[in-house]
């Protein structure tokens, strides 16, 4: 399994547009090879996490090089005063 996590720094007074963003987001069923993704505020802030998990790295890529990403990622604001940093995992062990 892999992890992808997006971390997203966003000025508190534009946390409510990123939010309402995400809800209306969707966009990720019958996405070849993704597992699920978590959305995480940090406690007391607007710093968010965006986890994703997907089978193999293979699958991260081709959805970001797609048609999917495109369409939950269109609608952001060319000036956003958002910054974003992309780390990426393999998973060397899971439990429930
Ligand atoms: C881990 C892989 C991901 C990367 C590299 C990524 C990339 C980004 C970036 C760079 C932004 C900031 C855009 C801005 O400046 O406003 C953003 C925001 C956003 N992302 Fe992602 N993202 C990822 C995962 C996801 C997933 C899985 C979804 C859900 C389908 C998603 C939906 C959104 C939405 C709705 C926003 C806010 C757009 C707005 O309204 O401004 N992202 N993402």
């Amino acid at each position: 399994m892999f992890v992808a996590i997006n971390r997203l720094q966003v000025p508190a007074e534009y946390a409510g547009r990123i939010e309402e963003g995400f809800s209306r987001a969707g966009g990720m069923d019958g996405v070849a090879g993704f597992i699920a993704f978590d959305l995480l505020r940090a406690e007391g802030g607007s710093d968010y996490l965006v986890v994703t998990r997907w089978d193999d790295r293979a699958a991260f890529e081709t959805w970001r090089e797609g048609d999917a990403f495109q369409r939950s990622h269109g609608a952001a604001n060319p000036n956003s005063p958002v910054k974003s940093e992309l780390t990426t995992y393999d998973v060397v062990l899971s439990r429930p």
